[in-house]
C-alpha cells in the first residue's frame, strides 16, 4: 500500500480542501496530513481562525485522512517522508516547483487547485 503525505493549514474547511484530500488519497492507500501548528502559522504571519486542536479534529473526521501530525517548521519534510515511509508527496499547484527537492526521497505531485475558493477569501468576505 502506498503512503501519501500532504501539508496545509486547513482553517475553515471548504471544497477546495476536500477535493485536494480526495485526490491525494486516490494516489495511494494511506494519507497522512501535516497540519500547521498555531506557532508555525504565526511565524508565517498567517494566524488561523481555528486553533490546532479544532482543525485537527475536523481533519481527522474526513474519510480520506488516515493520520494527522503537526507541522512545526519548514525543514521537517525530509524527516517526515522517511518517518512515515511516504511514497508520494502532494501539494496544490500554488506550490508548483517549491518542493521538488523531495523528489530524491519520493514522488512529488502538484494537484490542480479548485478554482475560486480559499480560506483567505472566506475570511475577507466575512470582514466585508
Ligand atoms: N487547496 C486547493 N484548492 C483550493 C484551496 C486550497 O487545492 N481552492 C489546497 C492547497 O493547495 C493545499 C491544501 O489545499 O495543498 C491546504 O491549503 P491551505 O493552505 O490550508 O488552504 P487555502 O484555502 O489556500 O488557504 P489560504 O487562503 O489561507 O492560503
Amino acid at each position: 500500500m502506498r503512503t501519501v503525505i500532504t501539508y496545509g493549514t486547513f482553517d475553515i474547511l471548504h471544497i477546495g480542501h476536500i477535493n485536494l484530500l480526495r485526490r491525494a488519497k486516490a494516489l495511494g492507500g494511506r494519507l497522512v496530513v501535516g497540519l500547521s501548528s498555531d506557532e508555525f502559522n504565526l511565524g508565517k504571519h498567517k494566524s488561523s481562525l481555528l486553533n490546532y486542536e479544532n482543525r485537527k479534529a475536523v481533519l481527522e473526521s474526513i474519510r480520506y485522512v488516515d493520520e494527522v501530525f503537526p507541522e512545526m517548521n519548514w525543514d521537517q519534510k525530509i524527516d517526515d517522508v522517511r518517518r512515515f515511509g511516504a511514497d508520494v508527496f502532494v501539494m496544490g499547484h500554488d506550490w508548483e516547483g517549491k518542493f521538488d527537492f523531495l523528489s530524491e526521497y519520493c514522488e512529488v505531485v502538484y494537484l490542480p487547485r479548485t478554482a475560486d475558493i480559499s480560506t483567505t477569501e472566506i475570511k475577507n468576505s466575512l470582514k466585508a
